[in-house]
């Protein structure tokens, strides 16, 4: 109760980065984790991950071996982000266009699977754009996008930049959500 109220405190003074009143539910959260193969080592990079809702459940399914990256532009939420003791993941303050130079600082130059919460919709077309077209860049070749909206309006730009989408609906959410799952 308190992690959703102290969310909704620096969503109120961000709501221009943010995009979201409310931490995603315990059903989003694995619906958007469900589709990544938990069974082998990952290098996976979460952008927008907030105060690490789904981060938690992230880190809880990966393997030993596995590295998960969370790159947030909010410096309150990547604080409370560093206080997770777990040496498989790094917490990196800048925004997610940077993404390709911040695997290449962390030693990888691909990676498995991105889970993202950035709102697109509220951010400008052209860093919408930077950031996907680097989400595209350091993709594996089977690698995963996986993101969340609150409505169907954007499936059409993912569907111009990924080859096979699928959606998932998540009715126990504030406010409902959909899932795409997207295919290098
Ligand atoms: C809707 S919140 C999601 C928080 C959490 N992952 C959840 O699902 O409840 C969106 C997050 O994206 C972050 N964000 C917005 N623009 C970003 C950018 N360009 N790069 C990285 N993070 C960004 C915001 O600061 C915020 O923490």
């Amino acid at each position: 109760m308190l992690q959703a109220f102290d969310f909704l405190k620096e969503s109120l003074k961000n709501l221009k980065t943010v995009g979201s009143v409310a931490r995603s539910s315990s059903f989003l959260c694995k619906a958007m984790i469900d589709p990544i193969d938990f069974s082998k080592n990952q290098v996976i990079v979460e952008l927008g991950p907030g105060d690490g809702v789904i981060t938690e459940y992230i880190l809880e399914r990966m393997t030993e071996e596995s590295t998960l990256i969370a790159i947030e532009v909010n410096e309150t939420f990547c604080e409370k982000l560093k206080q997770i003791n777990d040496k498989r993941f790094f917490v990196v303050n800048q925004s997610a266009e940077h993404l390709d130079e911040i695997l290449k600082h962390h030693g990888y130059k691909e990676c498995d699977a991105i889970v993202s919460a950035v709102p697109f919709v509220v951010l400008p077309d052209d860093l919408t754009d930077k950031i996907l077209a680097k989400c595209h860049l350091v993709l594996s070749q089977k690698g995963l996008f996986i993101q969340y909206h609150y409505s169907l309006f954007l499936k059409k730009m993912y569907n111009k930049i990924f080859s096979n989408i699928e959606t998932d609906f998540i009715p126990i959410n504030i406010p409902p959500a959909f899932v795409f799952i997207c295919q290098k």
